[in-house]
């Protein structure tokens, strides 16, 4: 917003100073604070000054005509959506066409109708004022989430947290290791109408099985050896807040029926105790595996599942959104370097490029571990030798530990992958398939990256490009 009238600042520019006067009058008789220049590069300059709201632009100036001023207005990062209404003494068609193409706002001839000056000016400051509020809110929710990322996934993703918060459905988060699984879950929390309420996680995978129902529904006194004192359970400290059960998947099944039985409930038991109390708690739960397959396994009740995915919610992997990766390394060489005490170091682009080149098996976590090792390691700035290769282990690797490693490896980017014996549904995948299954996401996506050019995939890829389309082939990608 302009710092000074609060109907907003329009900067005039025309070099006949009639016409100055005229626009002049009639918008400050609006209430609107006028400015004026008599050429473009005045005008510039005035922007430069900032708080300008509006511009009104003659398209014929001595020197810089209006047209170079309006590119010149708009190639500023800081000017790209600023209104201009472009106006002309001598208007044909084609002028005012050129305008409107080159992001005029509006435009209009002399004689000028105080009317329509009035209405145009109105008008481009509320779209502009809208604008501005969004970008601002925008912003302000990004701060909330704390989350990183602009991609059109992350995106989308943003927008599902802000349609789900308000509500008291269940959501359910998958999403590999390092994706931001518990970011997203807070992030409900922080926007929703339990904000105030406790925000309780417990990590299913970490609490000893025979714990667990005394962990989340709490214990009497003297209910078991060792119990001297009542204590509440997760569930009960979660009232009016939210519960996080994160990694579901590796809860055991009794503990799952008794989660069960509380959700269905709205109430929960201690150990211990005959007395049911009555809790409101919003459950969100994060798994990385999936539960589908859990469930054809047998090792995760359907029932549950069902009940916990009421709004699921995909956290997706660094791989899909490598375009957000130099947006995060800047943010977390920042963040780094304030910790340990640094000035801000650089990263000079080619090291950069190597960060967005690498495969991120370990998505964000091992991204911003990579960045703090970066940042304390290198010298005044971060350059690409001090970008880490990838650890050898797990199927990412396998392109540049074939090579140089494993010896057995060579048969597989030269010969075709035998065909795999016949697997009940639902049976846990062998390494192999699970391998393939990765090698064939990660060819894909980097390929997606390139636009489908192979030779630039293959070195990405760290392969040779043979090899690469015997992969492709073996793995059926096609376009
Ligand atoms: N979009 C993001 N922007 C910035 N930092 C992020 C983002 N997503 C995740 N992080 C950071 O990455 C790390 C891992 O995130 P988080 O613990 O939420 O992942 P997770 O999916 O729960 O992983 P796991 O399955 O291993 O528990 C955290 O340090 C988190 O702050
Ligand atoms: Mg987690």
């Amino acid at each position: 917003m302009s710092a000074s009238g609060g109907n907003g600042t329009v900067l005039v520019v025309d070099d006949e100073r009639n016409i100055r006067r005229t626009l002049e009058m009639i918008l400050g008789g609006e209430g609107f604070d006028v400015r004026t220049a008599a050429s473009g590069e005045e005008a510039l300059q005035a922007l430069a000054a900032g708080g300008v709201d509006v511009v009104i632009l003659d398209v014929r100036l001595p020197g810089m005509s209006g047209l170079d001023a309006l590119a010149r207005i708009r190639a500023d990062a800081s000017s790209v959506r600023l209104p201009v209404i472009m106006i002309s003494g001598h208007a044909s068609l084609q002028e005012a066409v050129q305008a409107v193409q080159s992001g005029a706002t509006d435009f209009f001839e002399k004689p000028l109708d105080r009317d329509r000056v009035v209405l145009s000016v109105r008008n481009a400051l509320r779209a502009w004022r809208l604008e501005r509020e969004v970008d601002r809110l925008r912003a302000e929710v990004g701060q909330r989430y704390e989350m990183i990322g602009e991609s059109p996934v992350m995106r989308r993703l943003y927008e599902e947290i802000e349609k789900v918060a308000p509500t008291r459905g269940r959501v359910l988060i998958t999403g590999e290791s390092g994706t931001g699984k518990e970011l997203i879950a807070r992030a409900v929390h922080r926007l929703s109408p339990r904000r105030d309420g406790p925000f309780i996680k417990v990590n299913c995978a970490a609490i000893p099985q025979d714990l667990i129902e005394s962990e989340l529904f709490g214990y009497e006194r003297g209910a078991f050896t060792g119990a001297a004192q009542r204590k509440k359970g997760q569930f009960e400290l979660a009232n009016r807040g939210t519960l996080f059960l994160d990694e579901i998947g590796d809860m055991a099944l009794a503990a799952q029926s008794k989660v069960l039985r509380a959700l269905q409930s709205n109430e929960i038991t201690r150990v211990g105790s005959e007395q049911s109390i009555e809790v409101d708690v919003r459950v969100i739960a994060a798994t990385n595996k999936d539960l589908q397959v859990e469930v054809a396994k047998g090792a995760f009740r359907e029932d549950l599942f069902f009940r916990l995915n009421v709004i699921p919610l995909r956290s997706p992997p660094l791989r899909e959104r490598v375009e957000d990766i130099p947006l995060l390394v800047t943010s977390f060489v920042r963040d780094f370097c304030a910790e340990n005490g640094l000035s801000e170091k650089r990263i000079t682009p080619d090291a950069l490029a190597a960060v967005v080149a690498r495969p991120w098996p370990g998505n964000i976590r091992e991204l911003r571990n990579v960045v703090e090792r970066m940042v304390i390691l290198s010298g005044t700035e971060i350059v690409a030798s001090d970008v880490p290769d990838p650890p050898r282990i797990g199927p990412w690797a396998t392109q540049s530990a074939e090579r140089d490693v494993d010896p057995d490896a060579d048969a597989d980017d030269s010969s075709e992958i035998p065909a795999m014996p016949e697997r009940a549904p639902g049976e846990r995948p062998t390494l192999r398939d699970f391998r393939d299954r990765a090698e064939r996401e990660y060819i894909l996506s980097t390929l997606a990256e390139v636009g489908w050019n192979i030779s630039r995939a293959a070195v990405l890829l760290g392969v040779e490009r043979t090899n690469l389309h015997k992969k492709m082939r073996s793995l059926d990608i096609k376009r």
